[in-house]
């Protein structure tokens, strides 16, 4: 018997085959793209999912024999993603991602309506997808008009694999549609953006079953068994269950595309005003809160365009021990800001370049911005009474050890490495298809994994980098200013 997880992530989704037990077999993976048809915009087209699909799971037959015993199937998803169907179940325009910042003006005025932020439990970012239907239905009516369903892009592989419309809570609360605290639709959320019931998908919980694999599907795979396909999850709630944070105190650091930094939580607790976002785990009962940078991997991606040199290049230039922050500053703002700014306008930023400034000088200040906007982040957790006595990194930025030590430093937090292996959000999605088809408990499954390394916070350079922060706190409005 075994499970797979599907992780569709902004850069190209990910497979993950499991055993009985939940040890990882293998993993196939492909590439696609998202288009930037206007500065602040990204998009993606659904088919290009549906390919990477179907190429992934051709590898995956044709790689592992265990690949025909499958039994459940879980999808992590890109969160907050508008995939806009027809009545026929049409893709009706390229998904609006979670990272295009042209609904700000739609956002700043649903998230001043009455009762949206106590309901939703967050303030409505650019970056969620009710603000995408609200700028769909001012720049795009006739669009507008024929939208039957909306969909996130877990939820839409959901429907590809099932024919079913069904989302999980985790993944809708990133909505601005769902009252997160009673995990349900709100009426007058969805009111307040011009949108219906009907229009969105049945919700169950990540981890139970949503629905079983279409029979086409299942016979063109190859596949001996009814599947059952999990609720499946946001990838930043799939990853909390791929490394093991369910309880208080338990968390991660993602580097990836975005820098998340997420707090796992036994209850309901909203803090909008401290821009941290408030949202359904994966699993019934429990709920997480996370500071979300829109671009923390991607700035250190765009200097290394403009260098000609690979981000592994850039940072194996700095060596393994960091140093203490120079005169270069970076706002990482590229696309915008969630936590703490809320500033879909911000941009990014170097100051304190003189003649003798290097390539490494400007590596460092990168890196460092990421690390200060997650000590933002951080603080505004700590602001909500979230825990993070441990944290473990994920993503594909903690590859750089300087930028671990770096932001353990900035943190003043342990940093945990697990070992090589699986651990991200594929494993998690794995996890929530074993859950749904019956064959494990949440306590028991998803677990921690073993960790190959810690990395402590280097207490000669805290008070330097403490200082370094508060100037990059100072830096953002000052710079702001002349935006
Ligand atoms: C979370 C968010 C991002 C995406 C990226 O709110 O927007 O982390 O989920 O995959």
């Amino acid at each position: 018997m075994t499970f797979l997880g599907i992780d569709l992530g902004t850069s190209g989704l990910r497979a993950l085959l499991v055993d009985a037990d939940g040890t990882p077999i293998g993993a196939t993976e492909r590439h696609y793209q998202a288009t930037q048809p206007h500065p602040g915009w990204s998009e993606q087209d659904p088919a290009d999912w549906i390919a990477a699909l179907d190429a992934v799971m051709g590898e995956m037959r044709a790689k592992y024999p265990g690949f025909a015993d499958l039994r459940g199937i879980g999808v992590a998803g890109h969160m907050h993603g508008a995939t806009l169907l027809d009545k026929a179940g049409e893709v009706l325009r390229p998904c609006i991602l979670w990272n295009d910042q042209r609904s700000h003006a739609e956002a700043a005025e649903l998230d001043v309506i009455d009762g949206v932020q106590a309901l939703s439990g967050n303030i409505v970012f650019p970056g969620f997808t009710a603000p995408k239907l609200v700028w769909v239905r001012n720049h795009e009516p006739k669009v507008f008009d024929r939208v039957a369903k909306v969909l996130l892009p877990a939820a839409y592989l959901n429907y590809y694999l099932t024919g079913d419309y069904v989302a999980d809570m985790s993944d809708s609360a990133g909505t601005s549609w769902l009252d997160v605290g009673a995990r349900d639709w709100s009426d007058q959320l969805l009111d307040a953006s011009h949108m219906r019931r009907d229009q969105m998908p049945r919700l169950v919980e990540g981890s139970e079953a949503a629905d079983t694999l279409r029979r086409d599907l299942a016979e063109s795979w190859g596949l001996k068994n009814n599947v059952t396909i999990a609720g499946g999850a946001g990838d930043n709630a799939a990853a909390a269950c791929g490394i093991g944070a369910l309880n208080e105190g338990q968390g991660f650091v993602s580097l990836g595309t975005s820098g998340v930094l997420l707090a796992a939580r036994d209850g309901y607790r909203p803090a909008p005003e401290t821009a941290v976002h408030t949202f359904c785990h994966a699993v019934p009962g429990r709920w997480y809160q996370m500071g979300v940078m829109l671009s923390a991997t991607d700035s250190l991606n765009w200097l290394s365009r403009i260098a000609g040199a690979s981000p592994a290049d850039l940072t194996a230039a700095l060596g393994n021990d960091i140093q203490t922050p120079g005169e270069v500053r970076f706002l990482p703002y590229l696309s915008g800001e969630r936590t703490p700014h809320n500033d879909a306008g911000a941009r990014g930023s170097f100051t304190g370049l003189s003649t003798g400034t290097t390539q490494a000088d400007l590596t460092r200040a990168v890196l460092e911005g990421v690390a200060f906007g997650l000590r933002d982040s951080f603080d505004a957790l700590v602001a909500t009474d979230a825990r993070l006595d441990k944290i473990i990194a994920i993503g594909g930025g903690s590859a750089s050890r300087y930028w671990l030590k770096l932001i353990a430093t900035t943190l003043g937090v342990p940093l945990q490495l697990p070992g090589s292996g699986e651990f991200g959000a594929a494993l998690g999605a794995a996890r929530l298809g074993m859950l749904a088809a019956g064959e494990a408990t949440p306590d028991r499954l998803i677990k921690a994994p073993d960790i190959q390394d810690e990395i402590l916070p280097d207490d000669d350079n805290a008070a330097a980098f403490q200082d370094a922060h508060q100037a990059f706190r100072r830096a953002y409005p000052a710079i702001r200013a002349v935006q």
